[in-house]
């Protein structure tokens, strides 16, 4: 890795904590992520030339883009985190999955960064999948810097975008950077602040200029547009809220910048933000404390698990996210929902195109354990404390179906390949009490897609999903265990077991399950499960 910038002081005390920015890209599918994302690395010298994370060339949806991916395994391993150095700051870009349909991967993924870019396109303004992957963020209040993209084409009008945000998503805007001109005529960027302005056609530094009145702006542009930019900047520059750390450290106010990832223009500004406001590490909440990430001993919890990234062997690759302390290769974790010990000999680091051994790593930094199933999502690790991270929950799935073996001598090889692309967070997996087939349950119907494939490349498992009559799922608990077990009792046929064993009740209808909860006061129904220990000799 090379170091893309000029160091600046300021940014960081020096420590590697303060050092280090783990964040992800949030937006809808064409928006240009992508393109971005190859651009950040570029910056970063992760990549020598834009195009290598892209496999993209001959998609036609979004939707085999995923699975031909998938099945480049070098490809996904790209795309799962991104590390690389920049203004003196380490970056851990986290991908979020670029299909159509939400899945608890991408909300996962969301749980183990500190910050997050939002991109826009120009032209089309806050959409669907964008909105809904904020709303995870606002959970967490994440603080979001926003990229208005592809400027250079016909675009919407930046007060008109700037209010959608702030409408639709309920967050304070401070553009930080105004167009000048727009599709044909977009020349360049005019800094509101430091009164600098970038040209699109120059890739160098920022230029001072005196107001965005002056000469060396408008002859930007052509002299049609000159008085209507006057105006527009003179407004944006009275009437826009000037950007402030702290409500955006809260998740309140985010920077905008305007910009063209294709153009590779407006990326160093945005790096740089992130660079100078983005948080370094946050503290992480735990079942029985806080922990804050310059503690010095080591923490960490699992948020993705990869399968057979190597097709030579059945590795799997746990990502773990750095919560606190200084992971070191070699050293013996303890996994605390077992109680084991685990010697971490060979932590991985991921690049662009390569992976690395990681001889150390820091709080927010994202380390690939291999394993052989013994971790899981949700998973923590520990020098030795009994503590768990709480965040990486389970959603009840809105479609359940059973999965149907067309050769039945292959049921217990197929019990065991659920088994493991429910650790693995495929899908989840309910067994019912009665003992009749195994029901699948996604959030998200291209999930079962990546299921079906996968069990057929992977262990030669042909099988075909039949409908249940159950169509929606909710876990159960109860204060008193004996309420819970004459539920249980009583219910069978609707009951089933998840991957950890604890019970399950499946509905008809969302209509039918209301029947039900209202006739068992002493049961909670709950749509979200968070992670728990389970029994210490699983
Ligand atoms: P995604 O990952 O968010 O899905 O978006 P991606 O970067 O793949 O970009 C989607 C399309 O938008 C691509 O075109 C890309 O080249 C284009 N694009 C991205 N940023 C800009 C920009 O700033 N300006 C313009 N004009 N276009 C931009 P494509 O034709 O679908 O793909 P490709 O053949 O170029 O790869």
């Amino acid at each position: 890795m090379t170091d893309g910038s000029k160091t600046d002081a300021s940014i960081t005390d020096g420590s590697p904590v303060s050092r280090r920015r783990t964040f992800a890209i949030i937006s809808h599918p064409d928006a240009g992520k992508t393109t971005l994302t190859e651009k950040l690395l570029l910056f970063g010298g992760a990549i020598q030339l834009a195009g290598e994370v892209k496999a993209k060339k001959n998609r036609v949806s979004a939707r085999s883009d995923w699975m031909g991916i998938e099945k480049e395994r070098g490809i996904s391993v790209v795309t799962s985190v991104m590390t690389f150095e920049y203004a003196d700051c380490v970056f851990n870009l986290l991908d979020t999955p670029g299909h159509e349909d939400f899945s608890e991967d991408t909300y996962r993924t969301l749980t183990a960064v500190d910050s997050a870019i939002m991109v826009i396109d120009a032209a089309k303004g806050i959409e669907a999948r964008t909105r809904k992957l904020f709303e995870v963020c606002r959970l967490r209040d994440i603080p979001i810097v926003t990229f208005i993209n592809k400027l250079d084409r016909e675009s919407r009008d930046p007060f008109d975008l700037l209010d959608e945000i702030e409408k639709t998503l309920a967050l304070d805007t401070a553009p930080v950077n105004w167009p000048i001109g727009r599709g044909r005529s977009f020349a360049g960027t005019y800094d509101m602040a430091k009164n600098t302005v970038r040209r699109l056609d120059a890739d160098d530094e920022a230029q001072p200029v005196n107001g965005p009145d002056s000469p060396a702006v408008l002859e930007m542009l052509p002299d049609h547009e000159r008085d209507a930019f006057s105006e527009e900047i003179g407004l944006a520059m009275g009437a826009c809220r000037p950007f402030e750390l702290k409500p955006f450290r809260e998740g309140h106010l985010t920077p905008v910048f305007f910009g063209s990832a294709l153009r590779n223009f407006g990326v160093r500004d945005l790096i740089d933000a992130l660079a100078a406001f983005a948080p370094p590490p946050r503290g992480q909440d735990a079942d029985t404390r806080r922990v804050e990430a310059e503690e010095p001993r080591m923490t960490g919890f699992v948020f993705k698990i990869q399968a057979n990234m190597d097709p030579n062997h059945r590795d799997r690759i746990a990502f773990m996210r750095v919560c606190s302390g200084r992971l070191s290769r070699g050293m013996k974790a303890k996994l605390v929902r077992t109680g084991k010990p685990m010697a971490l000999n060979t932590p991985q680091f991921f690049f662009a195109r390569n992976r690395a051994i990681a001889d150390e790593a820091w709080a927010g930094d994202v380390v690939g354990i291999p394993n052989h199933g013994t971790l899981r999502i949700g998973d923590t690790l520990t020098e030795g404390e009994d503590l768990l991270f709480r965040g990486v929950p389970s959603f009840a799935p809105e479609i359940l179906r059973r999965v149907k073996l067309q050769d039945a001598m292959k049921a217990k090889k197929l019990r065991e390949a659920l088994q493991q692309m429910a650790e693995e967070g495929v899908v989840q997996l309910f067994l019912p009490q009665d003992g009749s087939g195994a029901i699948v349950g996604v959030v998200g119907a291209l999930q079962l897609d990546v299921l079906k494939e996968r069990l057929l490349a992977e262990y030669g498992l042909p099988i075909d999903y039949e409908q249940t009559r159950f169509s929606i799922c909710r876990w159960i608990t109860s204060d008193v265990r004996h309420d819970l077990e004459s539920f249980i009792s009583k219910n069978l046929s609707s009951i089933a077991d998840d991957l950890d064993g604890a019970p399950v009740f499946m509905a008809a209808s969302p209509f039918s399950l209301r029947y039900d909860e209202e006739r068992a006061p002493a049961i909670r129904f709950s749509d979200i499960k968070d992670y728990q220990v389970r029994d210490k000799a699983a």
